[in-house]
């Protein structure tokens, strides 16, 4: 079979890299890729926010299987375009994705089937927020209702700061249409906790929780990132949680949004925050995560191309996937200056040795490869990604790899899992 990842960060190295593993896997496709997928997959050029540069890619390689990892496309319709050309794809269509692409729709829709979430309020003026804001206790989250790459989060000490964010999305200038309506939130305290399920439309099956790190700095300080490390052990979730979880909030999105006519079909990630009341959706993600998708994907003992089959074909089960109980992290090392601006074309050492290390994979994000060497091309430049029997081991034999990576102006957090370390 003839299989055609699009995407080109971390997440996308790591469905290359599993799928390769499947027996009945002959050829993988990367659109667009990058330096390191390039090594395990043939990489074709292509815009992921232009559909008929995806068609035309479809149309040069005719893979059997389309596997779509960033969002942007998804909330573009590409399910939709491929399905209407008979191409077998997986992911949500366009109506599904916007409980990720609507912040507003994916909080009604919490509302409506009584999924617990943070109290919120939905505003298309600055007026709106003003009118809304004494309803709330300080701090308060301020969200763009539309994709905005991990931009769109603003966590606000005082309510003027909520006001001034607030405007400041209206006017467009930051994040453009995004922008034009704001979900003002109650701030939730609590761990926060990756749960993704593959779903076919009716039924359900989990994967592995993880738990993701957005903060640049350690000690979770700093602007948010699209993430800079993610964990995974057997322990995150036990099996009573994993239950809960799936009667309270997966299994119900899934049911609503066939009722709503918009079956949900693909990756649904719920974002969840772990607070004292229990726990409450934060966001939906119409897709597997990055970098969670890293360590996840580690742990991943059964076939993924018959679990991603079964979501298209409508024959997913609780049990599709077997896991190892051994525990995995990966560590996000960056370009200095992400999540600001930063500098590319920095050349990257050391990325065999760090290979070498026992149960290590260092999967590739921003990276391009020429003459041999790789160089970094965008602001996560690679996902560091360790597997063990057990998280401490896993841990050190991270870092060990990461210290062996370098380039110019290289950042990566300290502390990823320490906090489950100490417990
Ligand atoms: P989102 O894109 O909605 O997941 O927001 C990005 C990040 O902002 C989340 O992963 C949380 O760390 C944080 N966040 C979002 N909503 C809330 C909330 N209601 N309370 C506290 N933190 C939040
Ligand atoms: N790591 C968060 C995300 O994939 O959106």
């Amino acid at each position: 079979m003839k299989v055609l990842v699009i995407g080109s960060g971390g997440r996308e190295h790591a469905l290359v890299w599993k799928l390769r593993q499947s027996p009945r896997v002959s050829q993988v496709y990367c659109a667009p890729g990058n330096g390191g997928i390039a090594e395990e997959a043939e990489c074709l050029p292509a815009d992921v926010k232009n559909l008929d540069s995806l068609v035309a890619v479809a149309e040069q390689v005719r893979p059997d299987l389309t596997v779509v990892g960033p969002e942007l496309p998804l909330s573009l319709g590409v399910v939709d375009e491929f399905t209407r050309r008979g191409w077998h794809i997986f992911g949500p269509s366009k109506a599904a994705a916007k409980l990720e692409s609507s912040k507003s729709f994916a909080k009604e829709f919490l509302q409506r089937y009584h999924i617990p979430t943070a109290h919120f309020a939905i505003c298309d003026s600055i007026d709106e927020v003003l009118a809304a804001l004494p309803h709330f206790h300080a701090p308060v989250v301020v969200k763009a209702d539309g994709l905005a790459a991990g931009k769109g989060v603003v966590i606000c000490r005082t309510k003027e700061e909520a006001a001034s964010a607030a405007a400041e999305m209206f006017s467009g200038k930051t994040l453009g249409e995004a922008g034009r309506r704001v979900v003002l939130e109650e701030c939730l305290q609590g761990d926060e906790l990756s749960f993704l399920v593959l779903s076919d439309g009716e039924r359900v099956a989990p994967l592995v929780a993880a738990q993701d790190h957005k903060r640049i700095g350690d000690g979770d300080t700093g602007p948010n990132t699209g993430g800079m490390g993610a964990y995974s052990t057997a322990s995150i979730v036990d099996e009573p949680m994993t239950q809960w979880l799936l009667q309270h909030v997966a299994r119900p999105v899934v049911t609503g949004m066939k009722a709503e006519g918009a079956e949900y079909k693909g990756i649904l990630y719920c974002g969840l925050m772990m607070t004292a009341r229990g726990p409450m959706v934060l966001e939906f993600n119409c897709r597997f995560g990055d970098p969670e998708t890293q360590p996840i994907l580690m742990r991943l003992e059964s076939d993924l191309l018959e679990a991603l089959e079964a979501s298209i074909e409508g024959r997913v089960s609780e049990g599709d996937f077997r896991w190892s109980r051994d525990a995995s992290v990966c560590v996000v090392m960056s370009s200095g200056g992400y999540p600001g601006t930063y500098e590319l074309g920095k050349k990257i050492m050391g990325l065999e040795d760090a290979g070498k290390i026992e149960g290590v994979k260092v999967f590739h994000a921003g990276t391009t490869r020429r003459d041999g060497a790789f160089f970094t091309a965008g602001g996560r430049v690679l996902g560091v990604t360790s597997r063990a029997p057990d998280l401490e081991t896993a841990v050190d034999r991270v870092y060990a790899a990461a210290s062996k990576i370098g380039f110019e102006g290289a950042h990566y957090r300290k502390d990823i899992a320490s906090r489950a370390v100490k417990k």
